[in-house]
């Protein structure tokens, strides 16, 4: 991939010479060129800047130097070739920058940068620019930084990280946050047993089991538990979407455990009735202590009515997903309730598929169980698209139901 940047202070771009983009451009991966801004305006002070028209605080960047650095760096591509670099200005008002853009970028055979220092560029250069090659205002973020330049370092690292050949672990780049829309699972290393100047501090045993079908279950919680607690704005769209809108919709804690067990014995008690003596319901046996401990193994959502102030009120509905412990191609969901007064709503589909949109991107099917004499339970899976499974089931008196994932 080809890079130009195109700035008033090209040292600010030494950083690129370093670490694995360094390496990237000594391995001919990257193409990194910079370029001095004042090289392209010819008065004896090689001024770059202006005070605005209208008046106000600051400093414009002048037109007449971008528009011929920018042709010189146009000029410069591949020989007869009418290739033109797809042009990123960085600057506080364009569109955010993300690890979806990055991927996009990626795919790019060349991009230039334009470096905007005081107040920004005359908007004439943006017009300029767009007669000539897309044109892109990208920002890292809701703060204004004082130029571009610190913004192309993070630009050009995340979109250069993503070529092939530049990260030596393809994995390392599958596994991490935002590639898959939620953040990074924690991780440890030695020592399992630190002393922390007198604190003892542990790793989670799960990572020591050697189990990898737990290891993988208790990783994808995590990055569940992480996103809804530090970026709730990237949990599963379907969380916030249809009937479940209206409702407050959360990563389950050991608060809501006892309110979680209320619910599940309201909501399993005619099944209860109906195996009384010849089989046990789980849910309806459970203690709290099981409620909380299944809190662990699950990603149990929970969700509440908005009371006047549009705080949390009571809890009415959850759903629970977590990878199958002995078959980890499957995801499984279950624990699917919803209070009776709140029932025929549709909320009941909308948890279905808030359960199965937390599968990790390894999971090829889903799977659930319901009670054998549940007839309305299992159409209503069966309409969602799940099939009956043959043979025996995961609990007496229950059956399973698995779907491929689409
Ligand atoms: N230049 C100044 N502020 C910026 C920001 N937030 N993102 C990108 N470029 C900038």
């Amino acid at each position: 991939m080809r890079v130009d940047v195109v700035s008033i202070f090209p040292e600010y771009l030494a950083p690129l010479d370093l670490s694995l983009i360094g390496k990237a451009r000594r391995d001919g991966i990257l193409d990194v060129r910079v370029h001095d801004l004042r090289d392209f305006a010819h008065d004896r002070h090689r001024t770059v800047d202006d005070s605005p028209f209208g008046g106000g605080a600051g400093m414009v960047m002048k037109p007449e130097p971008w528009a011929e650095a920018l042709a010189a760096v146009a000029a410069s591509g591949p020989a007869g070739d009418a290739v033109v670099p797809h042009l990123i200005v960085p600057g506080p008002g364009g569109v955010p920058f993300s690890q979806a853009l990055a991927r996009a970028l990626a795919d790019e055979p060349w991009l230039a940068f334009a470096c905007g220092r005081y107040e920004g560029l005359d908007e004439r250069v943006y017009e300029h620019a767009a007669d000539r090659m897309p044109v892109t205002v990208v920002s890292l973020g809701d703060y204004v930084l004082n130029g571009g330049e610190v913004a192309v370092l993070a630009m050009v690292e995340a979109v250069a990280r993503l070529l092939p050949g530049v990260v030596g672990n393809a994995e390392s780049l599958v596994e991490e946050s935002h590639e898959d829309g939620l953040l990074e699972y924690p991780v440890y290393t030695r020592p399992a047993s630190w002393d922390d100047a007198g604190t003892v501090r542990g790793v989670p045993s799960v990572l020591l089991s050697g189990d990898h079908g737990a290891i993988a279950g208790w990783r994808h919680a995590q990055r569940l538990e992480r996103t809804a607690a530090r970026r709730p704005d990237l949990l599963p769209a379907s969380a916030t979407a249809g009937a479940l809108a209206d409702l407050d919709v959360r990563v389950a804690t050991p608060a809501d455990a006892a309110e979680l067990l209320v619910l599940q014995r309201a909501c399993w008690v005619r099944e209860g009735l109906g195996a009384l003596g010849r089989w046990v319901v789980p849910p309806l046996v459970e203690e709290l202590p099981d409620v909380v401990a299944g809190l662990r193994e699950w990603a149990t959502y929970v969700a509440r009515v908005r009371t006047a102030d549009g705080s949390p009120g009571r809890l009415v509905a959850s759903v629970r997903g977590r990878v199958r412990p002995v078959d980890a191609t499957f995801w499984e969901v279950g624990r699917l309730m919803v209070a009776p007064d709140l029932q025929g709503r549709g909320l009941g589909r909308e948890l279905l598929a808030l359960g199965e949109s937390l599968a990790p991107s390894s999971a090829t099917g889903f799977w659930l169980t319901t009670g054998v004499l549940e007839e309305g339970n299992q159409r209503f899976y069966q309409r969602a698209g799940y099939r009956l499974v043959a043979g025996e089931p995961t609990h007496p008196g229950a059956v399973d139901l698995t779907k491929r994932r689409r």
